[in-house]
């Protein structure tokens, strides 16, 4: 709790009221987990960690009423079939949905890579491009599984991995009209990710937004967002752009979809859910064929689903606070790492990013410097961190390997995060023990399995 001039400021907006024990387990039995894991840690089972970074997607906690909704008879009423309007937590959720991101239509989803296969199976055409800012794989994938051609214009500074620049995940102006004028008619949209994971979870200005959407509409392109990060994004201009910190959050959210004619997004990483997702649209045409898709792919969620989500607008949204202490907390973590570690500047909003470059000077990439380190924290801490998804073309082209921290939303403790902030400076003041990995095949093993690998020299 922090003094505000009169006001008082509290820092958590929940309590604990159910808890999963976790086991301590000794460090013996973690060099066994990470042997037989092959020293990938993605692969060691979750009751062996003890903060699991891995992901902020799908695993935070419920709240009380998530719970008693999940469990409750109302989650039991018919879902969305071929006409939504029967179900009732449809009707619910879009009335929420409509207030604070303003788009008319919504399309409930079970994640966001499922809202994406069927926005872009919409509006991607093969041989178009799609202009974006270090997209999200999903959405690459999506897009090129329909024959468009990713063009990264992000701004430069989001490939420098120090500069303090509050707004890294902008897109150049420039390069954006530089690819409206090569690709003429062939640009298909502009997908904007709002705090942009390949670069470090960095946000996108609504300056930058507006300026993109004038350049947009001028060329009568439309304008997408991948909202998945919108709260994060959302509460970081109100913290850093001028002109925002009388805003609310929520007014924030609207006044960027307000500039979007359309928004995929997954609700697992913000709105404390384990599935589920959402397209908005502004077309009743656009919307009536998404819906008939995504009644023929079946990919609607069930009632239970959007009925947990109905609750978390209600929970998440009517106030600042959830946003902040989210986003705070992830702060807190990354205060207590910048001196020392390698972290990737300023701090971003939904994890911490490590240059394993700058980390593990001595141990060369083709040595898996990355999963090297990471094995090193799991044995020393229990603590798991990973790779995380695969970062866009534009940064691994420049060599760029990152460890993310990812911090799920309302799940740890600052406990949790001190120790996490131990076991980091532990593994730096002894990096030099770090060796590295060889990587190992196993015959008959498919080439998309997750890679296994050995310790050197064994
Ligand atoms: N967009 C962004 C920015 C994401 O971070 C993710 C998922 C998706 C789209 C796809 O959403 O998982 O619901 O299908 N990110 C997770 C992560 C997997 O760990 O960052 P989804």
């Amino acid at each position: 709790m922090k003094e505000n001039f009169s006001e008082v400021v509290f820092s958590v907006p929940y309590e604990m009221a159910a808890v999963r024990p976790l086991r301590q387990t000794s460090r013996h039995e973690r060099q066994a987990a990470l042997q037989a894991a092959c020293y990938n840690t993605e692969l060691i089972p979750q009751e062996l960690v003890y903060v699991d970074l891995k992901t902020d997607s799908g695993v935070s906690a419920f709240s009380t009423r998530q719970m008693a909704t999940l469990l409750g008879a109302g989650s039991l009423e018919s879902g969305m079939e071929m006409a939504a309007e029967g179900s009732g937590a449809f009707r619910s959720l879009t009335e929420k949905f409509r207030k604070v991101f303003g788009f008319p239509y919504m399309l409930p989803m079970m994640q966001g890579r499922a809202a994406e296969r069927l926005w872009t199976k919409l509006h991607v055409q093969s041989g178009c491009v799609v202009a974006g800012n270090m997209l999200f794989p999903s959405t690459r994938y999506h897009i090129e599984a329909n024959g468009g051609k990713v063009l990264d214009v992000i701004n430069d500074g989001a490939h420098d991995l120090t500069a303090e620049h509050l707004f890294k995940g902008d897109i150049d102006l420039n390069k954006l009209t530089a690819a409206f004028k090569e690709h003429e008619d062939k640009v298909a949209c502009v997908y904007v990710e709002l705090c942009v994971n390949s670069c470090g979870g960095h946000p996108v200005s609504l300056g930058n937004l507006k300026a993109v959407k004038a350049a947009a509409g001028a060329n009568r392109v439309p304008l997408f967002l991948d909202a998945c990060r919108i709260l994060e994004n959302s509460y970081l201009i109100k913290r850093r752009e001028p002109g925002y910190q009388k805003h609310s959050v929520t007014e924030i959210i609207s006044e960027t979809c307000a500039l979007a004619d359309g928004c995929t997004m997954s609700a697992l990483k913000d709105f404390s859910v384990a599935a589920g997702g959402f397209i908005g649209v502004r077309d009743e045409a656009v919307y009536q064929k998404a819906y008939a898709q995504s009644f023929l792919d079946g990919a609607q969620p069930g009632s239970a689903v959007i009925a947990a989500l109905s609750v978390a607008f209600d929970e998440l949204l009517t106030g600042d606070a959830y946003a902040a202490s989210r986003v705070e907390q992830v702060h807190y973590l990354w205060r207590r790492l910048k001196d020392t570690i390698p972290v990737l500047h300023p701090a971003g909003g939904h994890g911490v990013f490590i240059d394993v470059a700058r980390f593990l000077t001595q141990v060369p990439k083709e040595n898996f410097a990355a999963e090297a380190l990471a094995a090193f924290i799991y044995e020393t801490s229990g603590v798991r961190l990973t790779k995380g998804p695969p970062l866009a073309p534009s940064q691994t082209e420049r060599g760029v390997e990152l460890l993310r921290l990812a911090v799920p939303a309302r799940r740890y403790l600052q406990g949790h995060l001190d120790d996490t902030a131990e076991a980091l400076l532990h593994a730096y003041a002894h990096r030099e023990e770090i060796k590295g990995l060889r990587r190992i095949e196993k015959a008959g093993r498919p080439k998309y399995a997750p890679a296994l690998f050995a310790q050197l020299g064994q």
